[in-house]
């Protein structure tokens, strides 16, 4: 068993009877996604899945698990996500997967979020993985411009030599900062989040309450 399946495993067993899970994105997340799918088919567990992305959608009805938007439940008990790195207080980056948009709407919305990683997502400053900002279309380019000008070191994100669109139609630019100092991160945050025509940035700050790292000895819960 590979790390990632060895944690998603593991967080999948703190999903019980009656709970409204927000399942996230990712190769990591795939795996805890399989094992709910498994136990609602093989122990009936009752719960309803809120998805964060297109990509688990498509995984969790194709296993079963029964689904409602994020506008049709009150609450969300859990979430249980991947992340792209996390600091050593507990701050993250995610959006590798483009997914951030809806992860953050769901795990805001969530009383408790868990992250599952294997050990190399454990850092101890944010910043090596590139921050990914999504952006509308419309304006891209200054926003680029702007990102250029304050020395973010902004690169639109691509594939096959064009701009990846978002589940919501948006545009990742995505940040290579090397590092980011621990008192710059909420500065950061606010900054992105009150620029015209940025949707969403992969900056996740005091949003988890428990991370299950994988480590060949087997899984480590902290917090
Ligand atoms: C998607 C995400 C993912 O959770 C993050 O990129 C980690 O993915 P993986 O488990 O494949 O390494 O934030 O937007």
């Amino acid at each position: 068993m590979n790390l990632k399946q060895m944690v998603g495993i593991e967080a999948a067993k703190h999903v019980t009877d009656g709970m409204i899970v927000g399942l996230g994105t990712g190769s990591t997340a795939y795996y805890m996604v399989e094992e709910l799918g498994r136990r609602v088919k093989e122990e009936q567990l009752d719960i309803i899945g809120v998805t964060t992305s297109n990509a688990t959608e498509q995984q969790a009805r194709a296993l079963n698990i029964p689904l409602k938007s994020v506008d049709e439940v009150s609450h969300v008990d859990l979430t249980i996500d991947g992340a792209d790195e996390i600091s050593s207080n507990f701050q993250g980056i995610k959006g590798g997967g483009a997914a951030l948009l809806f992860e953050k709407i769901v795990a805001s919305n969530s009383n408790k979020n868990i992250w599952i990683v294997d050990e190399s997502k454990l850092v101890e400053n944010l910043g090596a993985f590139p921050l990914p900002v999504e952006v509308i279309p419309y304006g891209s380019q200054q926003l680029l411009n702007l990102f250029e000008e304050n020395e973010l070191q902004p690169k639109l994100r691509l594939i096959d030599g064009e701009s990846i669109k978002t589940d919501s139609g948006n545009y990742i630019i995505d940040l290579h900062l090397e590092s980011i100092d621990d008192s710059a991160l909420k500065p950061l945050s606010s900054w992105l989040n009150a620029l015209p025509g940025v949707v969403e940035h992969g900056l996740f700050l005091d949003i988890v309450d428990t991370v299950i790292v994988g480590r060949e000895k087997g899984p480590e819960t902290i917090g």
